[in-house]
């Protein structure tokens, strides 16, 4: 996979991309990141990005023309037949691990950060996606790109060591992980349950289901919506 960021700070990028495994990622060739400042682009000779906005208020609006630019010359550039342009903005959908696992299967990801107070209308045409990490507002885009890049990569294959080990997690499953333990088996009192200890791999299986269950009961009931319980599941959580 090839990302492209637009940024007007790509010196956030660095140390987030070149770290753990998303820098393994690139080593591994499963992934290429490419930051673009697309004030190089703004074809006016005080390299301008932003101006007022129509109408009057508060704050500055990013132009179109620098993304437009930035944008063409990237797609002029780089052959893709599957190809997402992301606009990441307060306003754009909610991100979810199942948009995570859709974008990795793209070849080619363009994140286009936004800042100041918003951005030209216009620059939406661009995108094939508008993507909101949550309901608060940062500074800018950039923050959400690394968000989004973060959880893309991490599914890329070859990735991660342990294939298996994204196909049991929180949220892929409809649920929340279960609880998990490692030695000692006492510590300060604090005791691992006894079933993780027994050697019983069917029974340690039930627990972790049950667990993953009450978990997801107690704290995001929300996603159980989704979710077909069976009988004995919901006796489990005592519905
Ligand atoms: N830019 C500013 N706030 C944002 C958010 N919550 N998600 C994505 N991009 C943003």
């Amino acid at each position: 996979m090839r990302i492209d960021v637009l940024t007007l700070f790509p010196e956030m990028f660095p140390n987030v991309l070149g770290t753990s495994i998303l820098e393994r990622a690139r080593e591994r060739k499963a992934v290429e990141y490419h930051l673009v400042n697309f004030r190089e682009y703004s074809d006016d000779k005080h390299r301008t990005v932003d101006d007022y906005p129509y109408g009057g208020g508060a704050g500055m609006v990013l132009k179109p023309q620098p993304i437009y630019d930035a944008v063409a010359d990237i797609t002029n550039k780089v052959a893709a037949e599957r190809r997402r342009v992301i606009l990441l903005c307060p306003q754009g959908e909610p991100y979810t691990q199942k948009k995570a696992e859709e974008l990795a299967k793209e070849e080619h990801l363009i994140l286009i950060c936004g800042h100041y107070e918003g951005f030209d209308e216009r620059i939406r045409h661009l995108a094939t996606d508008e993507i909101s990490i949550g309901d608060y507002v940062l500074t800018g885009g950039e923050l959400a790109a690394m968000v989004i890049i973060d959880s893309v990569v991490r599914l890329l294959p070859g990735v991660l060591g342990n294939e298996a080990s994204h196909v049991e997690e929180s949220f892929s499953t409809g649920l929340l992980e279960h609880p998990h333990y490692t030695r000692p088996a006492d510590f300060r009192g604090m005791k691992v349950p006894e079933v993780l200890l027994s050697g019983n791999h069917k029974k340690i299986e039930e627990w972790r289901k049950k667990e993953a269950l009450k978990r997801t009961f107690l704290r995001r009931p929300d996603l159980l919506k989704d979710y077909p319980l069976t009988d004995e599941e919901k006796k489990w959580i005592g519905e």
